[in-house]
């Protein structure tokens, strides 16, 4: 069975069911990579899939029409789960013209060394496919150089590249058929945004600034992961525009490693005092929150405690990592605090600032230091720091 999006227009995609891991990320629901075909004098196809899936996607596009038939590719983006089936594309199609971005040609010749017949396109430039007509917007670094989206104006529908898109595998296809829409979806867009656009928040304002200024309006947001959107377009152009802003919410998180339970026993007495304090708090174990679902959570907390026990006058691996991969993702707005236990020399404390402190994060205390096995002195006081930096740092 097709899926059309508009008359003429279809999504002829592939779902991912198995992928779990995402270059690192925690994909738990699986994936789509979403691809699209308008039939028009010059029938187009937009982006293409990974490319193992490419057989896949040739296959949906065939039943609506042969491949021979395809006279234009447009080429939304590099990243190979939307460029991996363009060799093959390209060879079984043999396009009259594939249109990029100027950083996007760039790009696929890197990747590709193919000498296929580019032709750059810049915002505002427009393609005729007979009846309907293409317009251009490129997006730089959201998220990579050479993004950029692709308008079709008569059917007021924008292909949107990774921008809007989420990590779900689902037999839906749009959000209105998603039942419980968009409660239920919420949180795998807002996994994407800050697992993938957290450091552009700049740019997503000033992109959004721009579609408003350029009076663009939507009937249908097709983004390339996840579901298309015809129903709740305000409602993610809204949360988009939220995240970008970077406004915490009271919230805080307690982020550690812990060795022989010490810094966890100072987790828990941080916890303790946040919740005191009112606000809502989250404590997460490095080991058993996967990395991509605490920065999900750090994209809209206010306040950071990151524990660590001195290893060898170092961090912990998995603190020392999960700054690394927090640190570029650029956070703002935040309060920041190292917390730690230790046996004879206690960096740890000491590194994490450091670490925060290149993040341009606000440090507010010179850091929660214990030697060996906290005592229940030191455990009231942590429960007091804890309430204190919630009340101090906060707004409730
Ligand atoms: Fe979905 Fe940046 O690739």
């Amino acid at each position: 069975m097709t899926v059309a999006l508009a008359p003429g227009v279809y999504w002829v995609g592939v779902v991912d069911w198995n992928i779990r891991d995402f270059h690192g990320y925690l994909t738990e629901d699986g994936s789509t990579y979403n691809a699209y075909l308008l039939i028009d004098d010059k029938i187009t196809l937009i982006d293409t899939v990974k490319k193992e899936f490419l057989p896949e996607m040739l296959a949906r596009v065939a039943e609506i029409v042969p491949l021979e038939k395809i006279s234009y590719i447009v080429s939304n983006h590099v990243e190979m789960d939307h460029s991996g089936g363009l060799p093959e594309a390209v060879e079984r199609i043999k396009p009259e013209k594939i249109f990029s971005s100027p950083q996007g040609k760039a790009g696929l010749s890197r990747h590709y060394k193919q000498d296929w017949p580019f032709v750059e396109v810049r915002t505002g430039d427009q393609v005729s496919l007979g009846r309907r007509t293409l317009s251009f917007l490129e997006t730089p670094m959201l998220h990579w150089p050479d993004s950029m989206m692709t308008y079709l104006k008569e059917e007021e529908l924008l292909f949107s590249s990774d921008a809007f898109g989420a990590h779900l595998a689902s037999s839906e296809r749009f959000d209105d058929q998603l039942p419980d829409h968009p409660e239920d979806y919420a949180h795998q867009l807002k996994k994407y945004y800050a697992n993938i656009l957290m450091p552009f928040g700049t740019l997503v304002t000033q992109l959004l600034d721009k579609i408003a200024k350029m009076g663009l309006t939507f009937k249908t947001i097709a983004p390339d992961h996840g579901l298309i959107y015809r129903r709740n377009i305000d409602w993610v152009l809204s949360l988009y525009q939220k995240w970008a802003a970077g406004v915490p919410e009271p919230k805080a998180l307690v982020i550690y490693d812990t060795m022989w339970h010490s810094t966890e026993m100072l987790a828990q007495a941080f916890i303790q005092g946040l919740t005191d304090a009112g606000v809502e708090a989250q404590l997460h174990h490095l080991r058993s929150t996967h990395s991509s679902d605490i920065v999900t959570e750090v994209l809209d907390a206010g306040l950071l405690l990151v524990g660590s026990p001195t290893l060898n006058n170092n961090l912990f691996p998995t603190v020392s990592q999960f700054l690394t991969y927090l640190k570029g993702l650029r956070p703002k707005n935040k309060a920041a605090a190292a917390f730690g236990s230790f046996g004879w020399s206690g960096e740890a404390v000491k590194l994490i600032n450091q670490e925060l402190e290149a993040m341009k994060l606000k440090l507010v205390h010179e850091g929660f230091k214990v030697k060996y096995i906290p005592d229940p002195a030191e455990l009231a006081a942590a429960r007091k720091l804890g309430e204190q930096l919630a009340r101090e740092n906060l707004e409730s």
